[in-house]
């Protein structure tokens, strides 16, 4: 299938070299950005052709468009996509409004359009072998869990930090989508939240590139801390900061009536797995690097407890698996459905910690599917 890609920042290099070094189903034949000259560098680096953002929504042989845009245009980014009769694949969240996530799932539905979005990283290694030995009953029943999220703040690397301090930003909305949509895939449905906040820092400072020492205004909570009861019953405690300077705490840990399993982080594709079936007893580890979407591919300079120096790095596969989904007729994995349930959980985190009370969520989802060994192969060059 032939791909374009509108917005061309940060995070589009690896949809650039990932798609060609791993994927056999898509190709990324376009790309555009409202800045002339973003576009202009990836279609000069990846061989590309560079198109304004009208013309790639009108090209005829262009059948996807991935929305690699800020999240506060993902939703009128993504409706001119699925108007041009293009599937859509977003960056995400899928939005930063549940009411605008629901008009694009609807709108794809209306149209026989697939939507599909960000993240793909539960589709990697970790978070699969993990809903494996969850789905196979090796933990039990899943009653109790802990998720965290905590670092100093995205403006010490990232050149246009803005969005992360405006509405739309902040930790749930940024950083929620990798671990709400692994939980998730694990538990099934949330039913509830109940969230607290705080604003620990009023400006931040820009770290890197041309505007290195600028200051930004926080305008959003940047500490949001939350109960999330999941519909199997399971309560989760939830942790996200832009507001940690260092933490040892774990990613994801779920407690169940056989065991404790540890899960790696459901930012990356590989990782280890801890899994205790005695009570007080040794984790046994489970490596996952020898899995399709385990391998390690990338160096890892972090110094960070919770981080190895290796990670496995297969972002695109969510889109492979879309375009797979829309050549047999059936509903893709990264699905608007599943992202607009991960989004209420997001769009009720936010809410609840300003109206101060638990809040009932509006969606839900099916049993998701494990996506095997054999299937992804079928996907990988
Ligand atoms: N940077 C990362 O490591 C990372 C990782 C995972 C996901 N993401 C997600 O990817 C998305 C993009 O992040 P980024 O870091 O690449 O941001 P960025 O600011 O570096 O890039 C966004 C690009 O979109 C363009 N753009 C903005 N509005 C547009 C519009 N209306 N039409 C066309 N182009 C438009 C901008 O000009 C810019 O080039 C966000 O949703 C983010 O949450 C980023």
């Amino acid at each position: 299938m032939k791909v374009g890609i509108i917005g061309c920042g940060n995070i589009a290099d690896i949809y650039f070299s990932n798609s060609q070094k791993y994927f056999n189903n898509f190709q990324i034949v376009a790309c555009a950005d409202i800045k002339n000259e973003a576009a202009k560098n990836y279609a000069e680096k990846y061989d590309v052709e560079q198109l304004s953002v009208d013309q790639i929504l009108s090209n005829k042989e262009i059948e996807l468009i991935i929305n690699l845009t800020i999240p506060d245009v993902h939703f009128e980014v993504s409706k001119s996509i699925l108007e041009s009769g293009k599937h859509s694949y977003s960056e995400k969240p899928l939005s930063i409004k549940f009411e605008h996530g629901e008009e694009l799932v609807n709108l794809g539905n209306s149209k026989g359009l697939h939507v599909g979005c960000a993240p793909d990283t539960f589709l990697g290694a970790g978070i699969q072998q993990a809903k494996k030995l969850i789905d196979s009953n090796e933990i039990g029943q899943i009653n109790l869990g802990s998720i965290s999220m905590g670092v100093a703040g995205h403006e010490i690397w990232h050149p246009n930090p803005d969005f992360f301090y405006k509405h739309g930003g902040g930790p749930i909305l940024d950083m929620g989508p990798y671990y709400f949509t692994a939980l998730v895939n694990l538990l099934g449905p949330a039913k509830n939240v109940f969230t607290q906040s705080r604003t620990v820092y009023q400006k931040r400072v820009v770290g890197s590139g041309d505007r290195q020492g600028q200051e930004i205004e926080v305008e959003i909570p940047t500490t949001l801390v939350s109960q999330i009861e999941f519909q199997n019953g399971a309560l989760i405690d939830s942790f996200f900061s832009f507001d940690i300077w260092k933490h040892s705490k774990n990613h994801i840990e779920l407690y169940g009536d056989k065991g404790s399993i540890n899960i790696p982080d459901p930012n990356m594709f590989g990782g280890d797995i801890l899994v205790c079936k005695s009570k007080n007893g040794d984790w046994k580890n489970i490596d996952t690097k020898n899995n399709n979407l385990g391998k390690i591919n990338i160096k890892n300079n972090s110094e960070k407890a919770n981080e190895p120096a290796g990670i496995a790095n297969y972002r695109g596969i969510g889109v492979s698996e879309t375009v797979d989904a829309i050549k047999k007729n059936r509903l893709n994995r990264c699905s608007g459905e599943l992202s607009l349930h991960v989004l209420d959980i997001l769009d009720s985190i936010i809410k609840s910690s300003k109206e101060n009370k638990k809040i009932e969520l509006r969606s839900t989802i099916k049993n998701l599917n494990y996506f095997s060994e054999d299937e992804i192969s079928n996907l990988l060059k």
